[in-house]
């Protein structure tokens, strides 16, 4: 059965599942914090090593940041970080989306997402920023599958301020689907007491004052 996995602490993660997620990308990491390093195995455990220390020392330092997986009978499919942004009510900065390589194009970044969608959503209005490359096709066009929107051009987290030229701040505002049924369900509420007033009597009313 496919579920969306919660992760509030390092070590409720099961981090060797969670690296096999990102295999593709730390593996293209080690030429880039690692350049000296040509046994691949060996830089790409390096590179797992700074995944380990940053969610130790940064990411889970701050209380409400939180991991998400999409598993499927034990197997963990898709992952995304989130960060509550401060002093503003269900508003996240997400951050390294990934699917398994071997996994990808079958839908289940989507299903992860809207899992995430879902469970944000149940208590109302939220937000989810993230950062694009410019370059990145397959995120670009995933994002607007999903119903992202391109916010802002260049990019500036929301997080830090950082402005990037090179990718696109991708926005999804939650819940509007709620919002729009609750309003066209009070304008018809307000369509109907309009209805069943007399104005009539009210614009004579008014004509005699003017
Ligand atoms: C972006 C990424 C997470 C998408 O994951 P995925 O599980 O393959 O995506 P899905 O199968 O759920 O795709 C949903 C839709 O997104 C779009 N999409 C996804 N990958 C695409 C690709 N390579 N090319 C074009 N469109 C793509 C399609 O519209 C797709 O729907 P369709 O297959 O019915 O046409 C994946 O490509 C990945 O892990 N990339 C490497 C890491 C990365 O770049 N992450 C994003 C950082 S911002």
């Amino acid at each position: 059965m496919m579920r969306l996995l919660e992760f509030y602490t390092l070590e409720s993660l099961d981090f060797s599942k969670l690296m096999e997620v990102y295999r593709e990308s730390n593996e293209d990491n080690v030429s880039y914090f690692y350049p000296e390093e040509t046994d691949l195995d060996k830089g790409r455990h390096l590179v797992e090593q700074k995944f380990y220390d940053y969610l130790k020392t940064g990411f889970y330092n701050k209380l409400g940041n939180r991991y998400y997986v999409l598993e499927d009978n034990g197997e963990w499919l898709s992952a995304i970080r989130l960060f509550p942004v401060e002093g503003k009510e269900n508003t996240f900065f997400a951050e390294a989306l990934e699917t398994m390589p071997s996994q990808r194009r079958k839908g289940y970044a989507r299903k992860m997402m809207e899992l995430l969608f879902e469970k944000l959503g149940s208590e109302g209005f939220f937000e989810i920023t993230d950062t694009v490359n410019k370059s990145n096709e397959a995120s670009l066009r995933f994002h607007l599958n999903c119903g992202f929107e391109i916010f802002k051009d260049p990019a500036c987290c929301v997080l830090n301020g950082n402005v990037d030229e090179k990718a696109f701040t991708m926005r999804y505002v939650g819940n509007l689907v709620a919002v729009t049924s609750d309003i066209e369900k009070y304008a018809a509420f307000a369509r109907k007491i309009n209805a069943d007033r007399d104005y009539s009597q009210t614009l004579l009313d008014s004509s005699k004052n003017a």
